[in-house]
């Protein structure tokens, strides 16, 4: 299986980068803090706010972007100056690249690091994005050999750290955190994910993992709270059944919180990059 996608990857040479003004990595320190749900739907706000936008799911081991954005499918491949490039499948208006395209669903990948590593880096490097405002990465969880790679290889503008209110999940976090400042990426801020639960009934907010986590965090780390997202079976349903809350339910509060964050992300990395207009050129 392995080596099937190796040479099916293997066969796409390398060519330029994307052209994206600004590519975000959204990471956690640990898994199931809900990486692939805000990258969803952070994906969709900015999308809402008028950017183009694309999302590429950075996570060989569990790919979850072709269920939670309803899309399964193959891209694309067509030759430009003899190499072989893919085209991103498009749903919700989000330009998409998942590896979860590329292999069938009762084939798990078993991959050890340095492959996995090879085949990221090769993946990253034959989408055609076009033009994009924003590229969003969902990195798989941790802060081990994969992750590193990417945010090494990969033109990163910065990056943002999942967390939950939870202390464990916070000490986690600010692994994900050293380990960007290891390798000069900038981190946007943290987002708390899971934050707080807003009753549907009284419409009254309850910190169910306690509250303030991802503040001190941001403080203690001096790096900026991007905001709070409520926990809430809409979100949870919507991801599962491929209509992202964001999309489907804009109007919502729990998509009010979201789309908040996208804008503060958005002014953070503005203000960021009219510091730096210098633009990033990595050798692959
Ligand atoms: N705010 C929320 N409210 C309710 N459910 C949520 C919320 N955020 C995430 N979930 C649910 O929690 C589970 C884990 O979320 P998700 O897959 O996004 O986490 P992840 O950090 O990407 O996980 P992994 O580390 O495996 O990649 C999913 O079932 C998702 O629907
Ligand atoms: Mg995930």
């Amino acid at each position: 299986m392995a080596n099937d996608l190796q040479n099916q990857i293997g066969n796409l040479q390398t060519t330029i980068l994307p052209n994206v003004k600004h590519t975000i990595a959204v990471a956690s320190g640990k898994g199931g803090v809900g990486k692939s749900t805000v990258s969803v739907n952070l994906a969709l706000a900015l999308s809402k706010l008028g950017y183009k936008v694309g999302l590429l799911d950075a996570d060989i081991y569990g790919p979850s972007i072709p269920l939670m954005m309803g899309i399964t499918g193959k891209p694309k491949i067509y030759q430009e100056q003899n190499t072989n490039k893919m085209l991103p499948l498009e749903n919700y208006g989000l330009k998409l690249m998942s590896i979860g395209f590329l292999i069938d669903d009762d084939n798990p990948v078993i991959w050890r690091g340095p492959m996995a590593s090879g085949a990221i880096k090769q993946f990253m490097s034959d989408v055609n994005w076009g033009e994009l405002d924003y590229l969003i990465y969902d990195l798989p969880p941790g802060t081990g050999d994969i992750q590193l790679t990417l945010v090494q290889t990969i033109p990163l503008s910065g990056a943002i750290i999942v967390t939950t209110p939870q202390e464990v999940s916070l000490i986690d976090a600010r692994k994900g955190l050293k380990m960007f400042e290891k390798v000069n990426v900038p981190v946007f801020g943290i987002v708390e994910n899971m934050s707080y639960f807003i009753a549907p009934d009284t419409g009254n907010k309850y910190d169910i993992f306690g509250s303030g986590g991802g503040e001190k965090l941001s403080a203690e780390l001096n790096t900026t709270f991007l905001g709070g997202i409520p926990i809430d079976p809409r979100i949870r349903e919507g991801g599962d059944n491929g209509k992202p809350i964001v999309h489907d339910l804009p109007d919502i509060a729990e998509s009010k919180s979201i789309i908040k964050i996208a804008k503060k992300l958005s002014e953070a990395v503005e203000s960021k990059s009219s510091d730096n207009t210098d633009k990033i050129e990595i050798e692959l």
